[in-house]
């Protein structure tokens, strides 16, 4: 089964109205046909302006996370149907920053994760180990761990999940494309549903320009969710080049 790549650029708390050129850039930037699927997401602010400025682009939206809930007195959060209606086709569930930051708990990312869904949004789901469980040999087990309790009942293609060590985030260094394959391919094979082959898995932390073909070239990563590098235009179209 071959599936489809995807790149998607989170631009975590970043980005003012300033920086809407970088669409324009990545537009233009972009190879025609593109050989796999393009997202950003941008903090909630952009979101309108680019649903504006990638008008009629290739290039789709997604959000950085969204409430459990469908609606009600949460001051300051967002709904999933909220997310859909100004423009998102995905959203980030579940990212380490706010697991770590906000207390979120494998529970808590699988209600996330059934909104995104009922809301008719891809959820993004993030998993990934801290150094000490990664050199205390644990780095397998507890991703799958988080893999089973993160993810609703679903067929494989409905979500996508994203592996993200939590010490490649933000630090510069990446897990070699050999570890980052094995631990995807024990992702793929203990996906506990339907569709473990047309499960997309990404790969997340410090992916660069200059590491991307590496890593995208493994049987089992099917693509990247990048941080830092998708702030610039042409970091990140050199690594979309990338896909095949
Ligand atoms: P960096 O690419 O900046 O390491 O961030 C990765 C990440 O957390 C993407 O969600």
């Amino acid at each position: 089964m071959t599936r489809r790549a995807l790149i998607a650029g989170n631009w975590k708390m970043n980005g003012l109205s300033a920086d809407l050129g970088w669409a324009q850039d990545v537009c233009a930037g972009l190879p025609h046909p593109l050989p796999g699927d393009v997202v950003v997401c941008p903090p909630a602010t952009l979101l309108f302006p680019f649903k504006v400025a990638l008008k009629d682009s290739v290039v789709e939206m997604g959000a950085q996370d969204c409430s459990c809930f469908k609606g009600g007195a949460f001051t300051g959060d967002l709904s999933a149907t909220m997310l859909k209606d100004i423009g998102c086709r995905y959203v980030i569930v579940g990212h380490s920053e706010r697991r770590e930051g906000h207390g979120e708990s494998d529970a808590n990312v699988r209600t996330k994760a059934e909104a995104a869904l009922s809301a008719g949004l891809i959820p993004i789901i993030c998993l990934g180990e801290t150094l000490e469980q990664r050199e205390s040999g644990k780095a397998e087990a507890i991703v799958t761990q988080q893999l089973r309790h993160s993810v609703p009942q679903v067929h494989g293609a409905d979500v996508v999940i994203a592996y993200e060590p939590i010490w490649a985030i933000g630090t510069g260094k990446t897990a070699t494309a050999q570890d980052a394959q094995a631990l995807h391919a024990a992702l793929r094979a203990a996906w506990p549903y339907e569709g473990a082959e047309a499960l997309r898995i990404l790969y997340g932390g410090s992916v660069k320009p200059d590491n991307a073909q590496d890593l995208l070239a493994q049987k089992d990563i099917d693509g990247a969710l990048v941080g830092g590098a998708s702030l610039n235009a042409q970091d990140f179209l050199d690594i979309i080049k990338h896909i095949a």
